[in-house]
């Protein structure tokens, strides 16, 4: 049953890439829930499905079968510039490079959905916010003074900055040393502790197991195995077998 808790609710998604015989079933029939407030990791090897997987549920690319709503709304109901509203207002985005806009200070970054959007930020929560990704004293930074983990907090900003229903994050810290990595992992997880945000976050690294309420086992396109309360070695032994 689809609760008003459940931010995310897919059912039997499927897209295939490609075609003739390099036809890939990249998602082959997944459906999940994400209930308000949860922090879910999804994990499996490079070629799994999890980025196609993250770009159905974002509204990024559309499934050749099955349904995505978020916050109620069926994504396939919005015409296209219609759902890039949607989404900057409802479905925050982090990907493996923070891809910042280079020529504007990571201040400016953090308000862009708002210009975007011709709509005043909120000075409280901003603040906040920043405080919290512990950059609120390299806001008047450029993009390219900043280090990786710093240049990843302030795109985490960006996409919390208009307080998303939901956070989607694909490898946000594939590309950073492991103090930064776990960095990002812990701001991720903060994030749904102190200010219930809902997180959906893919990875092919086991140390986030550590942080996850639920972990979905990505293979081949199906979910492999959900494991709630997910513990460390066990998922590790999954992931290996
Ligand atoms: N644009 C594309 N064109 C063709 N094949 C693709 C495309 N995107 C992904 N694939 C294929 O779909 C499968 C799943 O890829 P992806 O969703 O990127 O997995 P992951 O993020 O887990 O590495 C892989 O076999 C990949 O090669
Ligand atoms: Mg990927």
């Amino acid at each position: 049953m689809s609760t008003p808790d459940d931010v995310v609710v897919a059912e039997d998604l499927r897209r295939t890439h490609g075609r003739g015989a390099t036809k890939v079933a990249a998602v082959d029939g997944i459906s999940l829930r994400l209930p308000r407030a949860s922090f879910t990791v999804v994990l499996g090897a490079s070629g799994a499905g999890k980025t196609t997987l993250l770009h159905l549920l974002a509204g990024l690319e559309a499934p050749d079968a099955g349904t995505v709503t978020v916050g109620g709304v069926d994504l396939a109901s919005l015409n296209e510039a219609s759902r890039t509203v949607f989404r900057r207002r409802y479905i925050g985005l982090v990907f493996q490079h923070s891809e910042l806009v280079p020529y504007l200070t990571a201040r400016s970054n953090l308000l862009l959905p708002y210009l975007l959007d011709k709509r005043d930020p909120d000075p409280a929560w901003m603040d906040r916010l920043t405080r919290a990704l512990g950059i609120h004293e390299r806001l008047e930074q450029l993009p390219g003074q900043l280090s990786g983990g710093e240049e990843q907090r302030v795109a985490l900003g960006r996409a919390l900055a208009t307080k998303p229903e939901v956070l989607i994050a694909d490898e946000p810290h594939g590309n950073l040393d492991v103090r930064q990595g776990e960095q990002v992992l812990r701001l991720l997880r903060s994030t749904t502790d102190r200010f219930g945000q809902t997180v959906l976050l893919a990875t092919h690294d086991p140390r986030a197991i550590g942080f996850a309420d639920r972990v979905l086992v990505l293979r081949d396109g199906v979910v492999a195995h959900d494991i709630s309360s997910p513990d460390v070695d066990h998922v590790t032994g999954l992931l290996a077998s």
